[in-house]
């Protein structure tokens, strides 16, 4: 898996300085920036799930999903660099055992393939891991993990409509996404809700607006559980 620490670079040897040997100066190198956000996703999670590792497109369960959202993923992912440099995001909303972390995943995998600052979690455990910083009375806490999930490239969140929400919650889910709202950067999420719209409910109106600015319409996923069709069938 890649890890913050191997970021290669053709320029500097990795050191993220250029020396100019005739004056024994060091500049920083272009890769600086792109080293500086890596680094600062060591303490967040950003790894894939040993479950989902090997996901691929040439591969199921993917290639047995609707084709024309495989696609649309497909496209976002070949493009990834842009994508992310745009602040574009993706939804995948469905009910239980469609896929919908399957994909997300795949997009995951590719970010962090191109080396992109990626952050990874589950809506309740993101909040409780805020919540200890709450817990610790720390305010420096508090403002450092959320200015390290501001900084990632793509914050992915799984489950976005799980959540019980109450007045905190949804000050929390309104911050973060705020912040990437307004420094344009990209979020990925899902939701097992009925209907699109069902999202404002759980997340609040304010958050809801500005995610729906960012990953457009749904990429809706059908059908039955997966999980429990594999298991009868
Ligand atoms: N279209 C599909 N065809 C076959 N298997 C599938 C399909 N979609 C998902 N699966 C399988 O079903 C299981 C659940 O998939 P996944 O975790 O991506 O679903 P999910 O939509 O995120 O579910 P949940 O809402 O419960 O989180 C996985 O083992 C996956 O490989
Ligand atoms: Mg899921
Ligand atoms: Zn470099």
């Amino acid at each position: 898996m890649t890890s913050p620490r191997q970021l290669t670079c053709p320029h500097c040897d990795g050191s993220g300085f250029l020396l100019d040997e005739a004056t024994g100066e060091a500049s920083p190198c272009e890769c600086r920036p792109r080293r500086i956000a890596l680094a600062r996703t060591r303490s967040l999670s950003h790894h894939i799930p040993r479950r989902f590792l090997d996901v691929g497109f040439d591969r199921n369960p993917v290639k047995e999903m609707d084709p024309t959202i495989v696609r649309a993923v497909e496209r976002y992912c070949r493009t990834i660099d842009e994508r992310l440099d745009r602040g574009e995001g993706l939804w995948f909303q469905g009910p239980r055992g469609t896929g919908k972390t399957t994909l997300a995943m795949l997009v995951s995998q590719h970010a962090l393939k191109a080396q992109r600052a990626v952050a990874i979690y589950t809506v309740p455990q993101l909040l409780s891991e805020i919540r200890k910083t709450y817990d610790d009375d720390s305010r420096h806490d508090y403002l450092e993990l959320t200015r390290r999930l501001a900084g990632v490239d793509l914050l992915h969140l799984e489950d976005m409509a799980v959540a019980r929400t109450n007045d905190w919650v949804l000050e929390q889910l309104y911050t973060i996404i705020n912040d990437r709202y307004q420094d344009e950067r990209s979020v990925i999420f899902t939701a097992d809700v009925e209907n699109p719209d069902d999202l404002a409910t759980h997340v609040g109106e304010r958050t809801y607006s500005r995610l729906i600015q960012m990953c457009g319409d749904p990429l809706p996923l059908r059908g039955e559980d997966r999980r429990i069709a594999v298991r009868a069938g």
